[in-house]
């Protein structure tokens, strides 16, 4: 509308001004016209009458007097006529204008004396009227007296009236059909062309080829179509090639790396990309209230550090939901863009939810309801119906969000977390051609832990609705399988690790998730000076350091690790002012009442420990609570002559093994609870029960006086596990499972 406005209205504008004007002109000639007719018609008929007036006032005959000017009673038109003597006294008035005498006539005295004709117009009742007075005068000269006639102009004005509606009419019919044409032009010449170039652009987009018919505008946007068309048909061509190299080089290289998951992205997946949807984002815009800056920062989640560097190799969409405060202000129309911001790679999609939605949906029914559930740390999930009924609209959201990115042929997406039980199913129903996988990043329970949830039978309905499911280790994908055998209506087969009910196959898969690979040599110089001035800020030369870095979360297990420490120094007193256990915390879903509660708890042990050891400058604790990006937590890994992992329970637990990528000179002891998922492949760090607190404080104690031989040795074998089992290939392992079952 705004479009045809910004067209139209310069005409529409000019053609009513100069219709106002020619009708402004036009009104006014017409009404001179009709006031001259008038005029001369009162003066033709006041002559007319002169001769009857003269005769009647002659003979001074009033009933005479009264005949005549009573004819002009009976005429149609408003009119009248009137007589008077010499001394101008009135005789004689027609009924309607009985009251003209009382009007002030000073212009009779005038005609008198000048013995000619005068007209006036002046206002009477509610009439303008006309009149003209002419001195009757006998042969020989002497006035007899004077006869008016008087009509009424308002037809006069009625006649403009009829013209000005003729001519609004006329306009407006004008206006309507310019207008139209507009309209019509706008279409043909411009809206037209432009939706078959966008329909064009969305068939290229998701690859439906079939219905790209060529593209035949003429002028300049047909010179545009062509260029557009001429470059879509050489990106199609050399994705092919590209696939055909990838394909080719896959045979050849065994080490994976992101080049080597790119060729295989290409070979298996060709033209369509990946679509990955999470609940947290990769990278969230963040306003600092203080500073009035926004800051692109990268949330504190281990999903996040495995998944981003898969989504840079590969491209691709990755959908979530758009947490940060200044988030909006950073998408395009669709909601999207691209990142990581200083070198786009892939696109993040963000979807929006109400406060409404994000406190049933993500606190309360994942993180009170499924993470305690499926963590095994004894705090009791919390189940609202409430809740449940929010994170089902939720998923709904997504799926529909997500359904709008699939390409026509070959969809694949790639599902993460225990937020998205349900949108397997859902995506299911709209698409049942797209292959789906959903990988579970944390535990899987046992049936009778998971039965009490009452919504068990939806949550697996929904699961199941996916192509594939991924768990970090075998053990979970077992608890899975028996929690479906136990619970529902379905087949399960142990040969193949798989679940059928009715038609629909569904495989269980254990993917252990890692990272991108070993960090680099560090530059030079540049990585001690870093670790340097670490030990400089906060007193640790000459001190053996221990590292913890997590999210403040209850199934990290910090206060058992305080404890630990707490145990360790007055178990092994000798290490006390020689050790300083360093914690980065990361507050997280701190509007969950058991984690605010958690960061008190940890905050008050700390001070308390700190109290009971603290001597001179030294202190036993160093509690950093705050978020730290992935650049700044690389040094205090690399000054970490310890590496805490705790859990009480973990999925898998990426900072084991960023830890290990970390330190490329081969030292360090990574002390790691045997409840993570990284404790069945990282079998050379020191295991621990964290429970114990006891057999915990005895491993830290075992970690401190490691010999340096044992040291390297253990960390060479933890760092060729994460060197050869890294992200990439964890990726290719599904992308594979994940082709292999492709609907053709
Ligand atoms: C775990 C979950 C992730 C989550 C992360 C951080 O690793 O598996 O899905 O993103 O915790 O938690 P948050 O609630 O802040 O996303």
């Amino acid at each position: 509308m705004k479009r045809i406005l910004t067209f139209a209205l310069p005409l529409i504008m000019i053609t009513s001004l100069v219709i106002i004007i020619f009708a402004v002109v036009q009104v006014r000639l017409e009404e001179e016209k009709l006031m001259d007719d008038l005029k001369r018609k009162a003066a033709t008929v006041a002559e007319v009458v002169e001769l009857s007036a003269g005769y009647v006032l002659s003979n001074n005959d009033i009933p005479g007097a009264e005949r005549l000017v009573r004819k002009f009673q009976n005429k149609k038109n408003i009119q009248g006529a009137a007589l008077y003597d010499k001394d101008g006294n009135l005789i004689a008035i027609t009924e309607r204008f009985k009251d003209w005498k009382d009007e002030e006539k000073t212009y009779y005295q005038d005609v008198l004396k000048t013995r000619s004709a005068r007209d006036k117009l002046s206002k009477f009742k509610k009439l303008y009227v006309y009149s003209h007075i002419l001195p009757v005068i006998d042969d020989r000269g002497k006035i007899l007296g004077m006869v008016e006639m008087i009509y009424d102009t308002s037809y006069v004005f009625a006649r403009s009236m009829d013209f000005w509606r003729n001519i609004i009419i006329t306009l407006a019919s004008l206006l309507v059909s310019l207008l139209l044409i507009a309209v019509f032009i706008l279409r043909r010449m411009f809206t037209a062309p432009v939706q078959r170039l966008t329909d064009w652009f969305k068939h290229f987009q998701k690859g439906e080829t079939s219905k790209m018919h060529g593209l035949k505008e003429k002028g300049e946007l047909g010179a545009l179509a062509s260029e557009v068309e001429d470059v879509a048909l050489k990106l199609r061509v050399a994705r092919k090639t590209m696939s055909e190299d990838a394909s080719a080089r896959l045979e050849k290289e065994d080490i994976w790396t992101e080049e080597k998951l790119k060729d295989l992205v290409r070979a298996k997946l060709g033209d369509s990309s990946m679509v990955i949807v999470s609940n947290r984002e990769p990278f969230m815009h963040v306003l600092d209230e203080k500073t009035g800056q926004v800051k692109c920062v990268r949330p504190a989640s281990g999903l996040v550090a495995a998944i981003d560097p898969i989504m840079r190799a590969c491209g691709g969409t990755w959908v979530a939901h758009g947490s940060g405060n200044a988030d909006r202000q950073f998408v395009n129309s669709k909601d999207k863009l691209g990142v990581p911001p200083e070198d786009n790679r892939y696109i993040l999609k963000r979807v929006w939810l109400t406060p409404e939605e994000e406190n049933g949906f993500y606190l309360g029914f994942a993180n009170e309801g499924l993470w305690p559930l499926c963590h095994i740390t004894f705090t009791r999930p919390i189940f609202r119906e409430a809740d449940w009924q929010m994170y089902k609209a939720v998923n709904q959201k997504f799926a529909d969000s997500i359904i709008e990115e699939l390409p026509a042929r070959n969809a694949f997406v790639f599902i993460q977390d225990y937020h998205f039980t349900l949108l397997g199913k859902m995506i299911k129903e709209k698409r049942p051609d797209a292959t789906v996988a959903l990988f579970w990043h944390i535990p899987w329970p046992n049936t009778e832990v998971f039965s009490t949830c009452p919504y068990q039978a939806e949550i697996l309905d929904g699961m199941l609705g996916c192509d594939l499911i991924g768990f970090h280790v075998q053990y979970h994908c077992n608890n899975f399988l028996e929690t479906a055998n136990r619970l529902l209506e379905c087949r399960v087969d142990n040969e193949k690790n798989s679940i059928v009910r009715s038609t629909k196959e569904t495989l269980v898969r254990p993917f252990p998730i890692s990272i991108a690979g070993l960090a680099g040599e560090p530059a030079p110089g540049r990585a001690d000076a870093q670790v340097e001035k670490i030990k400089r800020e906060f007193g640790l030369e000459n001190m053996i350091v221990a590292v913890g870095v997590d999210r403040i979360d209850y199934t990290k297990g910090l206060v058992e690790r305080i404890l630990a420490v707490d145990r360790f120094l007055e178990k092994y007193p000798e290490y006390q002012k020689k050790f300083v256990f360093l914690q980065l915390a990361a507050p997280s879903r701190t509007r969950i009442k058991r984690y605010s509660e958690l960061l008190d708890e940890v905050e008050q042990l700390v001070e308390k420990k700190n109290k009971k050891y603290s001597d001179g400058a030294w202190q036993p604790i160093i509690y950093l609570k705050r978020y730290f990006t992935p650049e700044e937590i690389r040094p205090f890994y690399r000054a970490g002559d310890i590496c805490v992992v705790s859990s009480l329970h973990d999925g898998m637990n990426l900072v084991a093994k960023e830890y290990v990528a970390a330190k490329s000179d081969n030292s360090g002891v990574l002390v790691l609870s045997k409840f993570t998922g990284a404790a069945r492949e990282l079998t050379d760090a020191v295991q621990i029960n964290p429970y114990s607190i006891e057999e915990f404080a005895d491993a830290i104690k075992f970690a401190c006086a490691m010999p340096p031989e044992e040291i390297t040795k253990r960390m060479e074998n933890l760092r060729r596990q994460v060197s050869e089992n890294n992200v990439y290939r964890w990726a290719a392992k599904i992308i594979n499972n994940l082709t292999s079952l492709q609907k053709t």
